[in-house]
């Protein structure tokens, strides 16, 4: 007994030592932390239970036989975040660059099968030069076990990527299928082919930072969707994401009080709202300002801050219970609805809807984005992504109309003929087909030489339109009420909306426009 113990000792020691103490220094050296120090940062102490911890591969050529070393690059296993299950697999660069080899992904979808059974998320700790070289296809074939478990999983468990190191290829589709990704600054990449392979093929020169560094992909293309200074504030940051979020789609939200068990109160009536919205109806304001007034504690995390910022997406609770935010941004954009924001916003609400998550939206949109370069690059279906996400989406929806809801940008914001559960209107909203000025030129052109005439014309549009009355008549808006109250009404909406129960008809899937 005593000697298999010391040979279990002995394993445990090597495996845990991955590619040796000189590449872990190195890892040290570049500011990352090794696959297990992630791991024990990640979850709650001493929850880690590991998996597969003397996995090999089965690799013979490149003199590969002689080189196996015992996990095969990667940590895998489950554990807890604040007490709830969470499956983990957290890549080793020390071990042939954290490559991925038949093994390795063998590892992988083995968790993520039995996160499937039990019903509980994945998150991956990526650092991973993509397929392993030296075993060719049977890396390739691996990766799309990987690809297929992603999709399988999609919608049935929440799956959360952080990018902590140089990823290449197959590394890099894996996390684009998953829900969320994060990243780390000055030491993680994303791209489909590193800086040398675009030097021969477009005769670019870039840098791995511009081509795939944190800050492109989280404000020029949108793959991530926040990044951070470094490993630890990631990794706090994902526990953080993680308790908004159900454990899998058969898991109502999560509710959590704050600190003192009591949480903020629900009539917590906020008049500095009241003032919110300037008396020029083309002067912008922050409607961050209003979600952090509205939500509990004025705690929001918001995701992609920094992409699409004309429109704001992200989670916080409304008395202890996960909600969805999406909130035009009058500050950017006038709040327009462009390409980007549309994407950004559509895949957010198909997350909440495919997890149980309420979504509240706050309307303050003069419209869709005019334009070549928009219509040339798509609006028409991207925009209509959005559409399909609201159209389609069956948990309860909650609508606030702040000021401006024009055109087609109005139907699209969770209306009320979108299935809206409760919609609530500021009285200073403006429901329209479009702003006053650009209505009269186009229905009395005839009086476009008279100025006074025009003027009398705008304001009689504005005295008829301009205002959430009309709507309101039609019922398609629930009530109009005061800015301070706006808290209390969402909350109690939601209490209204608890047990809501809508189906969609059945059906193999939808066709979103992609
Ligand atoms: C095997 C690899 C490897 C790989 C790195 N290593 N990538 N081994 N397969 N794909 C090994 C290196 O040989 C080295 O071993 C160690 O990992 C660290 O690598 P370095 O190059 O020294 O590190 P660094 O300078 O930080 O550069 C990291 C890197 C670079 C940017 C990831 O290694 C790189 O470009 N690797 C290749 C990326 C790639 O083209 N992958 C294949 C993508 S195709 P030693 O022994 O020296 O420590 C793909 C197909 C799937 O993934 C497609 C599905 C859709």
């Amino acid at each position: 007994m005593k000697e298999i113990l010391e040979e279990l000792e002995r394993r445990r020691a090597q495996a845990h030592l991955g590619g040796g103490q000189k590449r872990i220094d190195a890892q040290h050296k570049k500011g990352k932390l090794t696959a297990r120090e992630r791991i024990e940062l990640l979850l709650d102490d001493g929850t880690f239970e590991e998996w597969d911890m003397f996995v090999e591969h089965r690799c013979t050529d490149f003199g590969m036989a002689g080189q196996k070393i015992p996990g095969d690059g990667v940590v895998t296993g489950y554990g807890m975040i604040n007490g709830r299950l969470v499956f983990v697999f957290s890549q080793d660069f020390t071990v042939f660059g954290g490559a991925l080899s038949e093994a390795h992904a063998e590892k992988i979808c083995k968790v993520m099968d039995q996160a499937m059974k039990v019903g509980a998320p994945v998150i991956g700790l990526n650092d991973s030069g993509g397929a392993r070289i030296q075993e060719g296809v049977a890396s390739l074939g691996g990766y799309a076990e990987v690809f297929q478990r992603n999709v399988m999983a999609s919608g049935v468990i929440p799956q959360i990527s952080l990018i902590m190191g140089p990823c290449a290829g197959g590394a890099v589709y894996s996390p684009a299928m998953t829900d969320f990704i994060f990243m780390v600054k000055d030491s993680s990449y994303m791209f489909v082919t590193g800086p040398e392979v675009v030097k021969t093929v477009t005769h670019e020169d870039v840098t791995a930072e511009e081509l795939g560094g944190a800050s492109t992909h989280t404000t020029k293309s949108g793959v991530a969707d926040l990044a951070f200074d470094n490993d630890v504030e990631a990794l706090m940051m994902l526990r953080r994401l993680f308790n908004y979020l159900p454990l899998s789609n058969r898991e109502k939200p999560p509710v959590r009080l704050g600190n003192d068990g009591r949480g903020d109160p629900a009539e917590r009536a906020e008049l500095s709202l009241d003032t919110l919205v300037p008396d020029n109806p083309n002067k912008p304001y922050d409607m961050k300002e209003l979600i952090l007034k509205v939500v509990d504690d004025g705690d929001f995390f918001e995701l992609q801050p920094d992409y699409a910022k004309n429109i704001v997406i992200g989670f916080a609770r409304m008395e202890g219970q996960s909600v969805g935010i999406v909130a035009n941004q009058p500050l950017v954009l006038a709040g327009c609805l462009d390409i980007k924001s549309s994407i950004k916003a559509a895949r957010f609400v198909r997350f909440c809807d495919a997890f149980n998550i309420p979504v509240i939206t706050f309307v303050d949109v003069p419209g869709f984005m005019p334009g070549t370069s928009q219509e040339y690059g798509g609006i028409i279906k991207h925009g209509a992504k959005l559409l399909y996400a609201y159209a389609e989406c069956t948990v309860p929806k909650v609508t606030v109309i702040t000021r401006k809801a024009y055109g087609g940008a109005y139907d699209v914001m969770a209306s009320k003929h979108l299935r809206g559960d409760v919609n609530l209107a500021w009285p200073r909203a403006e429901i329209a087909v479009m702003g006053a000025k650009g209505a009269v030129e186009i229905i009395f052109r005839e009086d476009k030489n008279d100025p006074d005439k025009l003027a009398a014309r705008e304001a009689e549009y504005k005295a008829r339109f301009a205002n959430p009355f009309v709507a309101g008549a039609r019922g398609y808006i629930d009530d109009v009420i005061l800015p301070s109250e706006t808290r209390k009404r969402i909350c109690r909406s939601l209490v209204m909306l608890r047990e809501k129960k809508l189906e969609n008809p059945w059906r193999k899937h939808g066709n979103i426009p992609l």
